[in-house]
This record gives structure tokens, C-alpha cells and sequence, in this order.
């Protein structure tokens, strides 16, 4: 065993039925597929319909279970409203909703128009909220214990400068996980989680934040204690826990999948770590005798 492999094995989603938003590609794609693996009936959703039906095609002859693509915008309620009805017409029911998509870019802040920083904040924030309202909508009006879970990342809670309109819409889901986990959970047993990844290669993430320029002077696995980045199955194996009744007592959580790297960048002495031995017993023979 080790933590390329999945955790699950039998079919624990089986008649379950899964809208993830950017489905596609990049991380989504990969817990669509564990998801898929596992019996559930998944529904991937994105702006371009080739991917979106290329990967459900994929997805499908790999697991031999049923995967509906639909194209979609996560930023126009009519276009949400149009992956429910579908996904309600093709599986009967929607029992959980994973919202994945993201629009993210680096840049200074002040280079920014006001439109680029809309553009982040509709895709993330908003669109978050459009599929959440409309799927939890429809969970109250139907009383189906549905589950959420919101892909987030660790700058939700720290900040971070050079992509703060990412920085800003990721705060407001987690703000939104925590606030709904309590409404809905009490009210209509309505689950609601996050999960806040450190870095995991993927095209759509390295193409805009980790550029080869930028990669040479700034390698991400650098940053991470444990030395390395996250490999995809490990997502979605706590993707795949956290979507099913395993965890029916996790409610509000934000688990963090990083290798350790918020901690170790927020740890003001955490970078003592470039002083070698022989300087900590420079630093020891001083004191003693400073002590003398
Ligand atoms: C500055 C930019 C820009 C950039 C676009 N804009 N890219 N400004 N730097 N790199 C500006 C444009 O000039 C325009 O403003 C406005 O943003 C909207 O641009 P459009 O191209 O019309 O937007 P749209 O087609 O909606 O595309 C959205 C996008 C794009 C976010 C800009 O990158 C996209 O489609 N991304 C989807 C996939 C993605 O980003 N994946 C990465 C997720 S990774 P003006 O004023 O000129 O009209 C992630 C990881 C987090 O989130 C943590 C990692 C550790
Ligand atoms: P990705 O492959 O670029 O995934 C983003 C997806 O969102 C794409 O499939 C994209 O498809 C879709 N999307 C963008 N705008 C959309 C819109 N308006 N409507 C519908 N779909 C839209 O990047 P990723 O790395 O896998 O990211 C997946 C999630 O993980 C994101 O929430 C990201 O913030 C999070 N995350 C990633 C990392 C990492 O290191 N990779 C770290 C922390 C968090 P279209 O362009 O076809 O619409």
C-alpha cells in the first residue's frame, strides 16, 4: 500500500449520483474517475464541450459505469439549471456536488482591470454559490441528505499576494462551507466540507501559476516539508471519503492536503532551516560561553 493507490475498492457509490464542476481536467478529472470507479453515476461539467465529452467518454470505457458530460458555464444560473435537470433526467436523483471549477491567474495586483478580477471571482465564488443554491434547492424540496464538498486551497485562510482574486473568491467558499454546514446540516442533514490542496500538478494550474520562467527559480516542492508535491489519487481518495457516508459525522471541516507547506511557510522560524549544523554549534558555543 502506498498513497498512489486507491483507498477504496468496492463500489461504495453504487446508485449514487455526483456533479463534479470542472470535471474535465486536472484534479477533477481525476476524483470524477475514482468516483466513477467507485459505482457512482458522475456528471462533469465544463465550458468546453470537447473535453467535456471526451473525458466522460474516457472516464467511461475506463470504469464501465455511466458518465454524463454537459457543457456549461458555472457562471450562468440558466446553464446550471440545465446540468441538474439533465443529470435528475439521465441518473434520477443528484445526491452530491463537487465544486471544482476555478479560474486563477498570477499577477500584481495593480496590473489587474476590474474585469480580470471579476472574471476570478465569478468562476470561483459565484459559481460556487450557483450550484450550490441550485442543487441545495433542490435537495430541501425533495428532503435528500446531499452532501458538498468545495475544492478550496490554504491561501483561504492566510491570504496570499499575486492572486488575490483567487485568494479573496476561495475565502468566501470556505465562508460558505462553514456557514451552510450549520444552516442546512441542522435544518435539512445537508453536508457541507472543503478541502484546501497545497500543489498538485496539473496543466490548468502550472500552465498560469507555475510557468517553466518561474518554475526554475521557484520549485513548489521546495516549499513542502514533506519534499514533494500531491499526487492526484491522494486527493481523490479523500475526495471519495469525504463524499460518502464514512465521514456522515464530518460536517463545516476544511482538510488540508499539502505535505505540511502553510504550516512550515507560517512558522515564523521555520526558515532557521538554512542554518546548518555547524552553525547551531556556533550558535551553542557562544552561549556557553556568553554563560561563563
Ligand atoms: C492579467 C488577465 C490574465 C492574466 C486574463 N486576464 N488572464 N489579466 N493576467 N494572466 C484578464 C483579461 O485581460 C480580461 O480583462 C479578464 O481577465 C477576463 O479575461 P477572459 O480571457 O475574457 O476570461 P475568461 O475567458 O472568463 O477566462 C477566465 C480565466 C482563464 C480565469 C482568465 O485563465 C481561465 O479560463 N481559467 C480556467 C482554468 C484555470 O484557471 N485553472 C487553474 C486553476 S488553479 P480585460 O480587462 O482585458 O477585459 C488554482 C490553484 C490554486 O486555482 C492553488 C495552487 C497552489
Ligand atoms: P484545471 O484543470 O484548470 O481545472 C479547472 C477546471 O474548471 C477546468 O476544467 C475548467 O474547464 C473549469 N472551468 C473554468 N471556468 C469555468 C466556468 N466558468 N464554468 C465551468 N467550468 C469552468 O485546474 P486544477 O488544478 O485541476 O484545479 C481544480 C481545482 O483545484 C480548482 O478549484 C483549484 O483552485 C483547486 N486547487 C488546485 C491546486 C493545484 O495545485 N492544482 C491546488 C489547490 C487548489 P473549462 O476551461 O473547459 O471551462
Amino acid at each position: 500500500m502506498d498513497h498512489t493507490k486507491p483507498m477504496f475498492t468496492e463500489k461504495i457509490f453504487e446508485g449514487k449520483t455526483i456533479i463534479v464542476t470542472g470535471g474535465g481536467t486536472g484534479l477533477g478529472r481525476s476524483m470524477s474517475t475514482y468516483l466513477s470507479r467507485l459505482g457512482a453515476n458522475v456528471v462533469i461539467t465544463s465550458r468546453r464541450e470537447s473535453v467535456i465529452s471526451e473525458t466522460a467518454q474516457a472516464i467511461s470505457d475506463e470504469t464501465g459505469h455511466a458518465v454524463l458530460g454537459v457543457a456549461g458555464d458555472v457562471r450562468e444560473i440558466e446553464s446550471v439549471r440545465e446540468v441538474i435537470t439533465k443529470s435528475i433526467e439521465k441518473f434520477g436523483q443528484i445526491d452530491g456536488l463537487i465544486n471544482n471549477a476555478a479560474g486563477n491567474f498570477i499577477s500584481p495586483t495593480e496590473r489587474l482591470s476590474h474585469r480580470a478580477f471579476q472574471s476570478v471571482i465569478g468562476i470561483v465564488l459565484n459559481g460556487t454559490i450557483n450550484y450550490t443554491l441550485e442543487t441545495g434547492k433542490y435537495w430541501i424540496e425533495n428532503k435528500i441528505p446531499g452532501s458538498v464538498l468545495n475544492i478550496v486551497t490554504t491561501y483561504a485562510w492566510t491570504g496570499t499576494g499575486y492572486t488575490v482574486p483567487s485568494a479573496c473568491s476561495k475565502a468566501g467558499v470556505l465562508a460558505l462551507t462553514r456557514s451552510l454546514a450549520v444552516e442546512w446540516g441542522r435544518k435539512y442533514n445537508i453536508r457541507m466540507n472543503a478541502v484546501a490542496p497545497g500543489p498538485f500538478p496539473t496543466k490548468g494550474a502550472w500552465d498560469r501559476l507555475f510557468p517553466e520562467e518561474v518554475r526554475k527559480a521557484f520549485d513548489p516542492a521546495q516549499r513542502i516539508p514533506l519534499r514533494r508535491v500531491g499526487d492526484h489519487q491522494e486527493l481523490a481518495n479523500l475526495a471519495a471519503y469525504l463524499m460518502s457516508d464514512y465521514s456522515a459525522y464530518i460536517n463545516g471541516e476544511v482538510i488540508t492536503i499539502d505535505g505540511g507547506e502553510w504550516l512550515e511557510n507560517g512558522g515564523q522560524f521555520n526558515a532557521f532551516r538554512v542554518i546548518s549544523d555547524e552553525q547551531w554549534d556556533l550558535l551553542a558555543q557562544m552561549r556557553s560561553k556568553q554563560k561563563k
